[in-house]
Formats: C-alpha cells, structure tokens, sequence
C-alpha cells in the first residue's frame, strides 16, 4: 500500500466503485488478516493489516497527526452495523464518514441502501473497497477529510450519513458540527460512540440544532446516537 501525507486530505475526491462482479477478483492485501463478524444474522468477513502499529508514518503524523486509526476493526463499527442491519434502507442515499475498514457501509449496503464510504486516509478507503468486494457489496468509495468536505457536501441532501468512533479529537468535533448541517436536511444522522472524552461536549452542542436519540449496544460499551435536524 502507498503511504505518506500528500494524499491526504486534499479535499479531492478520487472514486471507486466496487461491484459484486469483482468478488471472485478479491485482492487480498499481503499480510491481510480476516475477522468474521455476525451481523443481524449474516456474516461480513472483514480484511485488515496485521498490525496497525507498523503503519506508523513519521511524515504523515507531523503533516496532520495522522495516525493509522483506520486500521482497527473498532467496537463502534460492530454496534453501528448492528443497529444499521436492523433497518431496511431501501435505495436511502447513505454517506460513511471516517469509514475505516468499511464494516458499517457494507451493512448499510447489504440492508439496501446506496452507499459511499468516505474517509481522508487513502488506505482506509482502499481496504474499504476490497471488503466491500469480499463481501460481494457495491458501494462507492471517496476519500475526502472533514477539512476540505465539498466532494461530500456538494451531493447534499444525504437520506442517512453514518459514523463510528469519529468524537476521539477535540478538532474532529468543530469539524464535524460544522460539516453536519452542510450535508442532511430531512434526513438523519447515526454516529456510535464508546463514550470519548470529547463525545459529551459534542452531543451537547449538536442538541442546540439536532434532536438526539440514544440507544445502548446489547453487546459492546457503545452508544448509538441518531440525529435529526430540528427544524426538518
Ligand atoms: C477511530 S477510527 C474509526 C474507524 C471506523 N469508523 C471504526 O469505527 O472502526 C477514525 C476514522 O476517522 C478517520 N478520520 C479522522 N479524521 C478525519 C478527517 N478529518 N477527515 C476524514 N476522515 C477522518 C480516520 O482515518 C479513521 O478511519
């Protein structure tokens, strides 16, 4: 896999689109390793490096502190495509942000939605596209930081934008209450949490322009949060 910062967040947008005819093509990244995960009765079999450590870029972490988080399977991602695969999304425009690996996209896709997976970090985005053809799922991929956002922004109304464990940086939350508004109108928001120290300031504000509802993950400490703009 390529590395460094120059990719990242450029605000670009570079898309792939992974289809099911790809699924018997499956790229398997050297070194990969698969964790099977039960989903509302399926399983999504999910590829990720070995060990995140060794991702570790001095370059990358002094240009953004950028740190290869997006390698970890994280216990928000298992609750979000939890709650995702309980619903029936049928053809919702959904849009992933911070997607990581990719499992709340492809849960989203397998319960019908239409799907683009998004993150600022080109690997993630990568490993996204290979889980998604593992699994056999379309989706669109897009990688895109919260700093620069208009590849995402400028096919608002989203139905439903989803993320999972994005609260974990002070700066994450002004990005994202900022970037929020700009991207669902009548729709929704889901955002899993595990309860960061930043998540509580986060929800507060979010209340002063979304309507929050919260349910606890039968499984994992992690809270499902659904928001939904006030004044739709
Ligand atoms: C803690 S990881 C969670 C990954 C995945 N959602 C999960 O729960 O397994 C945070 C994710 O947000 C992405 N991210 C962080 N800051 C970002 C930004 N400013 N713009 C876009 N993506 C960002 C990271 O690359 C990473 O994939």
């Amino acid at each position: 896999m390529q590395s460094g910062p120059q990719n990242r967040g450029t605000g670009q947008a570079h898309r792939q689109v992974a289809s099911s005819a790809d699924a018997l093509d499956c790229d398997r990244p050297a070194g990969a390793v698969e964790d099977v995960v039960a989903v509302g009765g399926l399983e999504i079999r999910m590829l990720r490096p070995r060990n995140s450590e060794e991702l570790l870029d001095e370059d990358a972490f002094e240009h953004e502190e950028f740190l290869p988080y997006w390698a970890e399977l994280w216990p928000s991602s298992r609750a979000l495509a939890r709650a995702i695969a309980v619903r029936a999304l049928r053809g919702r425009r959904t849009l992933e942000l911070g997607c990581g690996l990719g499992l709340p996209s492809i849960a989203a896709a397998m319960a019908g939605g239409r799907v683009t997976a998004s993150d600022w970090s080109p690997e993630s985005v990568q490993y996204t596209a290979i889980n998604a053809r593992h699994n056999g799922i379309r989706l669109e991929t897009v990688i895109c930081s919260w700093a620069r956002p208009e590849p995402l922004s400028e096919r608002a109304p989203w139905d439903l934008v989803i993320a999972s464990d994005v609260l974990y940086e002070r700066r994450n939350v002004e990005q994202l209450l900022d970037l929020l508004p700009r991207l669902v109108t009548s729709g929704e928001v889901w955002i899993a949490d595990p309860g960061r120290p930043n998540a509580d300031s986060f929800f507060e504000r979010a209340r002063e322009q979304w309507i929050v509802e919260e349910s606890r993950d039968p499984e994992q400490p992690v809270t499902v949060h659904r928001l939904r703009r006030i004044s739709a």
